[in-house]
């Protein structure tokens, strides 16, 4: 593994307590700001604060400059094919929303989900389901947990008219087969949305070549601030979706009997945004291209590989998702057979400074279906290092009363 300097990028990460180093293993959840998008967003509300689309001063006309140019950035990281078809919105739970509801779907329509879903991506089929009828379907993963392509077009086969799946899970950090999702979609007419939230930050992904209809992720799983997001969806789709939220930026004009709409992305974009975070947003993009995926990629299998071998050597964990590290991204999530996972994730932090997550990661669904119990998930990003995976792996062994 090669040992980076990445850390010290991010003053977050630099604080100690009781003279311990910080150790942050929770980036599935959130991931920290570098120097480049703190000053990026300070010099925002320090000299050109400002609203966009709206104001004729100097100002105004910068932060519309901002906005337009990180929209671009946008579009070219994701390969979308232009910048209208990317919509900022204030997380990825917002623009997975948005989709289920402005597509107007009637009762009896189908969609299917797979059994891993984040809450962001079940909760609101359910709410559909009850509130317009449509029919949700849940398709259950193969015996080693991992996408079910078969049954996907047996299911496809009786009619689908959305596939909406994560694409790299926050559970186990098992990344979709979504290039063949995608096919079988097209080959039965489904429109397919994927939630990003966990693969926009670690993978390159290029919405034109997969060919996906929407496609939804957040700015603070990839060091940008947590409040902004975005929808990418294709244009001519976007023509047909309707507004989760309207007001102001979203009208042309408005009488006391009527309006019309802005055009698009504007129409999608309602009241005033979060312009730091937009232009944080941007930084943060500039950022991750810097450090590069396939410095990502290299760090979290390394990372991955070496915590998983160690966890078996301590025996009695059980690990959640799919087995092999390989296909597990950023990604361990596990719990002790004795233990409980958040009192280990409560000694971590309190004993050795070591930052994970424990619960049921807004999956509980997985949980439930399986009668697993709370688990503790160790997730890792491109600053993190061997050294600190060494470190987290003692204080378990002491926590434990192997040592
Ligand atoms: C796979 C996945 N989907 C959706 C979400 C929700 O993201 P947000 O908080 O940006 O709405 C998360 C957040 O943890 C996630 O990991």
């Amino acid at each position: 593994m090669v040992e980076n300097s990445w850390k010290s990028q991010f003053p977050f990460l630099m604080q100690k307590k009781n003279g311990q180093p910080l150790i942050y293993f929770d980036n599935a959840c959130m991931t920290p700001c570098p120097i480049p998008v703190l000053e990026a967003m300070e010099k925002y509300n320090k000299e050109f604060f400002s609203c966009g689309g709206r104001s004729n001063t100097h100002f105004g006309r910068d932060v519309d400059d901002k906005v337009e140019e990180t929209r671009e950035l946008v579009a070219k990281f994701i390969g979308a094919g232009a910048s209208q078809e990317i919509i900022f919105t204030k997380n990825a739970t917002e623009g997975i929303n948005l989709v289920a509801r402005g597509l107007n779907l009637h009762a009896g329509e189908r969609v299917l989900v797979s059994d891993r879903e984040h809450n962001s991506n079940l909760i609101v089929w359910q709410v559909l389901q009850k509130e317009r009828g449509i029919e949700l379907m849940i398709l259950p993963s193969k015996s080693d947990e991992t996408f079910d392509l078969a049954g996907l077009e047996a299911e496809l086969q009786k009619g689908i008219k959305l596939v909406s799946v994560v694409y790299s899970s926050n559970l186990d950090g098992y990344t979709l087969p979504v290039e063949e999702i995608v096919k079988l979609a097209r080959k039965y007419d489904a429109f397919v949305m994927l939630d990003g939230a966990q693969a926009v930050p670690h993978h390159a992904v290029n919405v034109k070549k997969l060919g996906v209809d929407f496609l939804a992720f957040s700015g603070h799983k990839m060091t940008a601030p947590s409040g902004i997001g975005v929808l990418y969806g294709r244009l001519a789709h976007l023509e047909n979706l309707s507004s989760l939220l309207c007001g102001g930026h979203s009208v042309k004009d408005s009488r006391y009997n009527g309006f019309e709409l802005e055009d698009i992305p504007a129409r999608f974009e309602a009241g005033l945004q979060n312009y730091g975070g937009i232009i944080g947003l941007g930084e943060a993009i500039k950022f991750i291209k810097q450090v590069g995926f396939d410095f990502i990629a290299k760090q979290e299998f390394e990372l991955n590989y070496f915590i998983t071998r160690e966890l078996k050597q301590i025996g009695g964990i059980n690990f959640v998702g799919v087995d092999d590290p390989k296909s597990r991204g950023g990604i361990v999530n596990f719990y002790h057979e004795k233990m409980d996972s958040n009192q280990l994730t409560i000694f971590l932090d309190e004993s050795a400074n070591i930052l994970t997550r424990s619960g049921r990661h807004c999956v509980h669904s997985w949980y439930n279906s399986r009668g697993v119990k709370d688990s503790i998930r160790i997730s890792s990003y491109f600053y993190n290092t061997i050294d600190e995976a060494e470190k987290l792996i003692s204080a378990l062994k002491k926590i434990l009363g192997l040592v």
